[in-house]
């Protein structure tokens, strides 16, 4: 089933219960075979991982969970957004963060890697609505995925803004920019808007007005967006990458504080999102870093 057979935002987004963003219902257990692994700056790498048989089709704002290699000393997996999937391909872009991104950076052609996904919420097709799209760092990966893979009827229209600390990080000799509506930022200056993606976003919408805004990257970034968003009055759908564990919803290690009907409840990043409506997060509680 495709992801844009899923409830739209046109539609009822948050109701008393609970949220309306299309949600994986079958994740499954593959071995997969490291197709490349290509340095995209210093920090940043593209893992393109071979497409098993049976997968799920995956929405923009779904992620894999994946072993790192030496499992005698990395317990757990590690979580990471689809960057783009095609009939044979499932692409990632990583940065480097600590050992298990190290070690996986130093992947081979043909060795095999354990993958658990596509789980979690995509991010909702928004028919009618004028869609700004703000990326950074590796939070690009689902809103790239969305940019490149939906279809116009999915959307009004659709801006992606892609920030970066600088034009190292922007990958643009790396990547198909073709498709008309990205838009660069660096916070140096070295390329594009200089400043920060938020920042650039205040500047696009008065040239050009937006409904709704998707969001990904780190937690600062994240509030900023939502600071602008509120503001603004526009929607907002954000992805977040807590720390994880099992990434099935039975540890709870993932959850973020939320509004219900009757006061607040915990839910879990792995299963009720990554992919939440903004309104329903209690953004003060939700981690820094
Ligand atoms: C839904 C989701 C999507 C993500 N998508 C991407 C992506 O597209 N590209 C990318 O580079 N990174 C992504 N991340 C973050 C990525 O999972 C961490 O950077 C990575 O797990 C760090 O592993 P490490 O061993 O190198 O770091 P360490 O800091 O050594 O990791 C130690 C532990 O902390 C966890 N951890 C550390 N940082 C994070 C983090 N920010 N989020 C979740 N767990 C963390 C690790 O899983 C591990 O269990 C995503 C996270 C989530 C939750
Ligand atoms: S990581 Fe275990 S419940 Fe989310």
């Amino acid at each position: 089933m495709s992801w844009r057979k899923h409830e739209a935002i046109s539609k009822p987004i948050m109701h008393s219960h609970g949220l309306e963003v299309p949600n994986t219902s079958r994740p499954r257990h593959h071995t997969v075979t490291v197709i490349e692994n290509r340095a995209l700056s210093r920090r940043y790498y593209l893992l393109a991982l071979s497409r098993p048989k049976g997968l799920q089709e995956p929405g923009p704002g779904t992620f894999v969970h994946l072993v790192v290699p030496d499992q005698r000393r990395f317990f757990l997996r590690r979580p990471f957004s689809i960057m783009d999937c095609d009939d044979k391909t499932i692409s990632l872009i990583i940065v480097e963060k600590g050992e298990g991104t190290s070690i996986m950076r130093a992947m081979q052609v043909g060795q095999k890697i354990d993958l658990i996904g596509p789980l979690g919420s995509a991010f909702p097709t928004a028919p009618d609505k004028r869609v700004l799209a703000i990326g950074g760092g590796v939070g690009l990966a689902p809103l790239y995925y969305y940019w490149m893979r939906s279809k116009p009827g999915d959307y009004g229209s659709f801006r992606l803004l892609y920030g970066a600390r600088s034009k190292e990080d922007l990958f643009i000799d790396n990547f198909d920019w073709s498709k008309q509506g990205a838009k660069f930022s660096s916070d140096d200056g070295s390329y594009g808007f200089s400043g920060t993606v938020v920042e650039f976003a205040q500047r696009e919408i008065e040239r050009s007005p937006a409904d709704v805004i998707f969001s990904c990257g780190p937690n600062p970034m994240l509030k900023a967006a939502q600071d602008f968003a509120r503001v603004n009055g526009l929607q907002h759908y954000v992805s977040l990458e807590n720390r994880m564990a099992c990434a099935l919803g039975a540890c709870r290690s993932c959850v973020v504080l939320t509004r219900a009907n009757d006061g607040v409840r915990y839910r879990t990043v792995c299963r009720d999102g990554p992919v939440f409506d903004a309104r329903v997060l209690v953004w003060e509680k939700l981690p820094q870093a």
